[in-house]
């Protein structure tokens, strides 16, 4: 079912499968059409099964990424790159291992860096100096973040330092064996360099994110529901399954 409101397009799938397949569909489409283009990722378990799908078509030679460079949206810091819980990690093993990107066009925020100032300004300045991300893909958390912009009394424009919140690490606390271990720390695109992308797509699945889902497309625009910032974007494709989609598909 897909449905318009404000300027969201929202496409309400059957299952995370079918939300996983509609997302990868977007990106690859975006790289036949652009082979060049600059993606911006995300990490977490909603990605998993698009990046899966993305892998699929690439071994069936149906997309190239010779050309493409992509921007991942956060790293947990100070974590070595090694660290199977980082997200560089997750990145190699999810999906850069699998395709044909070049290692010199993959840019994390460098969780090694003793320099987090002069980290965050290089950052922003890659993506400004490369014309800026073409897609974006987006989560969100339980608590509306995204990237790790948590909630706060304003928007943080560009890549900085954030304190993930009580609710960030008992969410993430699911990947760890204590919860003691869960980075409270992350290095993360600011929210005016996701709203710069030309194009998002948000996917959310799952009964949890159902709440974060219906503030953002409904509730008022404010830093306390980070995501409800995308309202004032004008392309974001948000993909949801049911459950995810259960607060707002009578509420049309
Ligand atoms: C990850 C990121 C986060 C996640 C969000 C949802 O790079 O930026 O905003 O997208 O926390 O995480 P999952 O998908 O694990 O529910």
């Amino acid at each position: 079912m897909n449905i318009n409101i404000g300027n969201f397009k929202i496409i309400i799938t059957e299952n995370y499968e079918e939300m996983s397949k509609k997302a990868s569909d977007m990106v690859i489409s975006q790289v036949i059409i652009k082979p060049d283009s600059n993606l911006g990722l995300a990490t977490g378990g909603t990605p998993v099964g698009m990046y899966k799908e993305i892998i699929r078509n690439y071994e069936l030679d149906r997309v190239d990424f010779s050309k493409v460079k992509s921007f991942n949206l956060d790293e947990y810091y100070p974590i070595s790159r090694d660290n199977n819980q980082s997200y560089t990690y997750y990145m190699n093993t999810n999906l850069f291992n699998h395709i044909n990107i070049l290692k010199e066009n993959i840019h994390i925020p460098n969780s090694e860096t003793n320099n987090v100032i002069e980290e965050c300004e290089n950052y922003d300045k890659m993506m400004e100096d490369c014309g800026g991300i073409d897609l974006q893909i987006l989560g969100i958390g339980n608590n509306g973040h995204i990237g790790f912009n948590e909630p706060d009394t304003y928007f943080e424009a560009r890549t900085h330092l954030a304190d993930l919140n009580k609710e960030t690490i008992e969410a993430n606390s699911r990947y760890f064996e204590k919860k003691e271990d869960v980075p409270k720390k992350a290095l993360s695109m600011g929210i005016g360099s996701i709203m710069k992308a030309k194009k998002i797509v948000l996917l959310a699945s799952g009964e949890s994110k159902a709440k974060a889902v219906e503030k953002m497309i409904f509730g008022k625009i404010e830093p306390g529901v980070p995501a409800s910032i995308l309202q004032l974007h004008e392309d974001v494709i948000i993909i949801l399954d049911k459950e995810a989609a259960s607060l707002i598909i009578n509420k049309k």
